[in-house]
């Protein structure tokens, strides 16, 4: 067998009378985006692992299947998309038994016009309709033509996903689809849907079996899981509430989240910060401007002072809390003064690291539409800009472990070194120790010794 294929070991605690005349495939799946795809794309894997012998190969040439699973947050990476669709064809053209799927929400968004430019994709689906993978390549089977499902059939989806089995110690949970923000940028709401919050007994009954397979970090998913609300008995749980419940189960050692939004920072949310030890001392809470013109025009619902004020409540409820956010630069309208404003916010907060975006006109969406004088060079040089303060800060952030005690979840045997393990510590940092093979999966004390770019070093104690 070739390295590069890895056979896929699932235990899926599901009885299959026809499991021992399973026909093997060979799937390649590329994730693009977000945490939400990257859960959908596991969750793919388990509903084709179900069905076939099934291989994950490395390469899409190797392949039976390719999946590509799309983000389409910006025109950039949207374009990825097709440029990689390219080439594929003639992978389509030597191997016309090759099924080609695209899905996420550029399958969303653009549909049966992504055939118009790539006519040799076999199915189409959005990220609603992941469980119909197997039947719509049965159907394109029998058929021979093209399928396409980018419905939005309600919370289907969770309800016909297999039952988590994966042998790791970090796990994502999905707890909504969909986002009724509309922020008047974002595409989001358009390719994901209106907000569907997930019941609580089964996110709880997810995250029980997952801990009893040995997963001890958690981070609950959605794009605004702090709009989370469902009703148990005429009684509203409210994302607080979801936490405390998380917080209840047994061998969860950590929970984390994304994405909050700051209008949706209740008091509530304040005292789980103080009352939950479980829930990391890292937020990641986006402000996107730090102009209130600019806030106001992307619909974000709070103004600079706002976000401060919840921000000075954070860390007042956790004072070890570490904040990272998102900005967009060069919105429709962001004068020389607004753009100011965004810096001197970041210089204000001091986030323990940032991602930042020059903002791209997103097709259908209000913002689209607003008159953008802003030069595409100077946008870069705005972006520019504010990276090089970011970059200060987390780089100040980082050393500031130097020397401290982090507790840290062994995760695997480092890429790099085989002597060498790394880990997470509750900021999201990966860290690298020596240790042996036998602490993965556990939770362990060590000491930062180091500070790469992008990495720690660090000595178990
Ligand atoms: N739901 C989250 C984030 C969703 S998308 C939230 O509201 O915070 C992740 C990030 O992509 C956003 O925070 C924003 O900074 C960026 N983004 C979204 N739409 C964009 C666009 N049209 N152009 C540039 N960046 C965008
Ligand atoms: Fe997009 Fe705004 Fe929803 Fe985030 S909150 S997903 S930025 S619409
Ligand atoms: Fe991209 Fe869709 Fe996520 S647009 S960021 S994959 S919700």
């Amino acid at each position: 067998m070739k390295q590069s294929i890895i056979k896929i070991h699932r235990n899926l605690d599901i009885k299959n009378n026809f499991s021992d005349i399973k026909i093997t495939k060979k799937l390649f799946i590329r994730t693009f985006g977000c945490q939400m795809n990257e859960y959908d794309s596991e969750k793919i894997i388990d509903i084709l692992n179900q069905k076939y012998n099934l291989f994950e190969v490395k390469s899409p040439d190797e392949a039976d299947i390719i999946i590509f699973n799309t983000c389409s947050i910006r025109e950039k990476a949207q374009e990825k998309v097709f440029s990689d669709l390219g080439r594929i064809k003639p992978l389509k053209q030597k191997n016309p038994e090759l099924i080609l799927c695209v899905g996420g929400c550029v399958a969303s968004q653009e549909g049966n016009f992504i055939l118009e430019r790539a006519p040799f994709v076999d199915i189409i689906f959005g990220p609603q309709t992941i469980h119909r993978i197997y039947d719509l390549i049965q159907k394109k089977l029998q058929e021979n033509l093209p399928q396409i499902d980018i419905s939005f059939p309600e919370i289907e989806k969770f309800d016909s996903l297999p039952i988590p089995h994966r042998n790791k110690s970090s796990a994502f949970v999905s707890i909504m689809e969909g986002c009724n923000k509309y922020c008047s940028y974002c595409i989001v709401p358009y390719t994901r849907g209106i907000e569907i919050y997930r019941p609580l007994k089964d996110i709880i009954f997810e995250i029980k079996k997952l801990s009893d397979i040995g997963v001890k970090d958690i981070t609950l998913l959605g794009q605004n899981v702090n709009a989370y609300k469902t009703n148990i008995d005429n009684k509203i749980i409210d994302f607080a509430s979801l936490l405390e419940y998380v917080h209840e189960i047994n061998g969860i050692e950590r929970i984390r989240f994304m994405t909050s939004h700051p209008k949706e920072m209740t008091n509530k949310m304040l005292d789980v910060y103080k009352n939950l030890y479980k829930l990391v001392s890292f937020l990641h809470l986006p402000v996107q401007s730090g102009s209130d013109k600019i806030l106001s025009s992307m619909k974000r619902g709070y103004t600079v002072a706002e976000f401060r004020y919840v921000i000075d409540q954070l860390r007042k409820a956790r004072p070890s809390l570490a904040l990272s956010t998102d900005f967009i630069v060069g919105f429709p309208g962001e004068s020389e003064e607004d753009f100011e404003n965004t810096i001197q916010l970041a210089q204000e907060i001091k986030f323990s690291s940032a991602f930042s975006f020059i903002y791209s006109a997103r097709p259908g969406t209000p913002a689209s539409t607003f008159p953008d004088n802003v030069t595409y060079h100077e946008k870069q040089s705005r972006l520019f800009k504010l990276q090089e303060v970011i970059n200060i800060h987390s780089q100040e952030f980082a050393k500031s472990l130097i020397g401290t005690k982090q507790r840290v979840l062994a995760e695997n045997v480092s890429t790099r070194d085989e002597k060498q393990i790394f880990g997470r510590t509750e900021y999201n940092k990966i860290v690298n120790f020596t240790a042996p093979k036998s602490i993965i999966g556990t939770m362990v004390d060590v000491i930062i010794t180091n500070v790469n770019t992008n990495t720690l070093n660090a000595r178990l104690i």
